[in-house]
């Protein structure tokens, strides 16, 4: 039996984030540049977009670049930047022919206006695409957009537009750079570290975590499979008793 075939089609996860690391140590390994292990693992953002919407996931977002990246040595911010880029304009054509939309979350004002530029016009290409939605996280961290939303809403009650006792959580999600994704259902970290690093801090709260050793560049649909089959033999409680949950199920 193929790991394909032993995955439940019908409780596919929805939404699957990726911390996706261990670039450069995969370069590391093999005598090469970092930036070359950026470069490979471009490819595998590549197949396992595809792979992801083979199986049926709908939302797909991948840690790009985070706000602690930008204090690497800038040639590595610069090949980053470069990468994103390329990456854009060569995916762009076939992102449009397999129904991929392009969605992006971060603090791109950040970015070089050429590289916001080709981003915003690849999100407008690619806007008809309902097979799957890729969100990339460029230029984004968890505490950033938690405190761009309190300000927004501070903002609102100052105007008068909301009252304080108005803010739940709902209201909350909506301020946030996600407002329009579901909150994912499968967390998937690669590279070994055992750790969230400043990610949908918010939007993690139910997801399930699943971590693995294997390096980003290294990552492929075996590896995708395995951490959908791990996530579909966990039960999701939602802080309810097992009992609960399976009697939900059944009616
Ligand atoms: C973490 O590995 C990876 C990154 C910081 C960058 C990932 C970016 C891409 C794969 C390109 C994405 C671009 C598009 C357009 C999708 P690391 O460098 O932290 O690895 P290490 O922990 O081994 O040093």
């Amino acid at each position: 039996m193929s790991l394909v075939e032993k995955i439940d089609l019908q409780r596919v996860p929805q939404h699957i984030a990726i911390i996706m690391d261990g670039n450069g140590r995969w370069a590391k390994e093999r005598n090469l540049d970092r930036s070359q292990g950026h470069r490979k693992g471009l490819d595998v953002v590549h197949e396992i977009t595809n792979d992801a919407a083979d199986l049926g996931v709908k939302y797909l977002t991948l840690y790009a670049f985070s706000t602690e990246n930008w204090n690497r040595p800038q040639a590595e911010v610069d090949a980053l930047m470069a990468l994103v880029v390329f990456g854009i304009e060569r995916e762009t054509p076939g992102m449009i022919e397999n129904g991929v939309r392009l969605s992006v979350i971060g603090d791109t004002s950040r970015m070089p206006a050429d590289v916001q530029k080709r981003l915003q016009k690849c999100i407008e290409d690619t806007a008809g695409g309902t097979r799957i939605t890729l969100n990339l996280a460029l230029s984004y961290s968890a505490r950033w957009e938690i405190t761009h939303a309190a300000q927004q809403l501070a903002c609102e009650v100052a105007q008068g537009k909301l009252k304080p006792e108005e803010i739940d959580d709902t209201i909350f999600a909506s301020r946030l750079t996600t407002a329009q994704l579901p909150d994912p259902d499968l967390l998937i970290r690669t590279g070994g570290e055992l750790r969230i690093s400043n990610f949908l801090l918010w939007q993690l709260s139910y997801a399930e975590l699943y971590f693995t050793s294997e390096y980003w560049p290294d990552f492929n649909k075996e590896s995708l499979c395995q951490a959908i089959i791990d996530y579909q033999s966990r039960e999701r409680r939602y802080g309810k008793t097992s009992e609960q949950v399976t009697t939900n199920e059944k009616a």
